[in-house]
């Protein structure tokens, strides 16, 4: 496709029970690696991709992640009165003034599938992309969805990022049967929503970027509750490739499951020993503990 992707969507609806109870008033986009939330990581990955509108699928429990993009005059004016201009850039400029942010309410949870179809009014007709911030891709490069957007062969393809895991985790994933492809990028066969060891296709797992085409929100509307009672993505997806260009992508990276906590405890790690300010403290720390 090789051209920006103007829309992303961030499916954030969700409970985050895995947190609970900090989850019950802390939406889990919030929880931060360092000093910034996961929301951010997210976002950051979608601008380095093209976005400048990008799409937050909500519900009555998340308004802190708007109140987090929103301007707060009060702490803006304060910082900028005792001339802390650092600060005031940290908190100021978390979007490019050109990105626009649009917040659609889902509400029923309903599951990954329904989250993404309430964005359908705001994306219509042309390829978008999905970024769970559950699943925070660290590189130094390109983004993983800059890499998936350029990657992509045509409008109407799909791609889905994908990486191994451990044959007995195939039951949290939704898991991909793909061709040999090159190495970096192969042809989906078949998709399934989190499979049982005995029954997975592969250990080929997907990572939560999609880059999907517009149609899919029309078999996003067909789609029947699948897995866990849910309207599943991956079974669109499966639809999707009855007709359709689906490609499993292995980008560039280290992804972090940060909707567990060893994975928020070990992107907490990696992003501390990336930092000059905290690294050999850190890494003092772990030796000892
Ligand atoms: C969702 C998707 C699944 C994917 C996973 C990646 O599952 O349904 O296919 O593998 O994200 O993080 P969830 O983690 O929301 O249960």
């Amino acid at each position: 496709m090789n051209a920006p992707l103007r829309k992303v969507v961030f499916p954030v609806a969700g409970l985050g029970t895995r947190f609970l109870p900090a989850s019950k008033v802390v939406a889990k986009e919030m929880l931060p690696v360092l000093d910034k939330p996961l929301i951010q990581y997210a976002v950051d990955e979608a601008v380095d991709a093209g976005a400048d509108t990008l799409v937050f699928i909500t519900s009555r429990y998340k308004h802190a992640i708007a109140d987090y993009f929103d301007t707060a005059y009060e702490l803006e004016q304060k910082l900028e009165r005792s001339g802390k201009r650092e600060l005031l850039a940290a908190v100021r400029d978390l979007i490019p003034r050109n990105v626009r942010c649009v917040y659609v309410t889902q509400s029923e949870a309903l599951g990954l599938g329904h989250a993404v179809l309430c964005a359908k009014p705001v994306i219509g007709d042309e390829p978008f992309g999905v970024i769970l911030p559950d699943d925070l891709i660290w590189n130094r490069g390109a983004g993983a969805l800059r890499q998936m957007a350029q990657f992509a062969p045509s409008r109407d393809a799909g791609v889905i990022a994908v990486e191994e895991v451990p044959r007995d985790e195939t039951h949290k994933y939704g898991i991909v049967d793909a061709e040999s492809g090159d190495g970096r990028a192969a042809r989906v066969r078949h998709v399934v929503e989190k499979p049982k060891p005995e029954v997975a296709p592969s250990n080929l797992a997907i990572v939560g970027r999609y880059v999907l085409p517009g149609r899919i929100f029309e078999l996003l509307e067909k789609t029947t509750p699948g897995a866990g009672g849910e309207i599943q993505l991956t079974d669109a997806i499966a639809a999707l490739l009855r007709d359709g260009d689906v490609h499993a992508f292995r980008f560039d990276g280290t992804r972090f499951d940060c909707g567990s906590k060893l994975g928020l405890v070990q992107a907490t790690l990696h992003f501390a020993l990336q930092d000059p300010a905290l690294a050999d403290a850190t890494r003092a720390f772990v030796k000892s503990a």
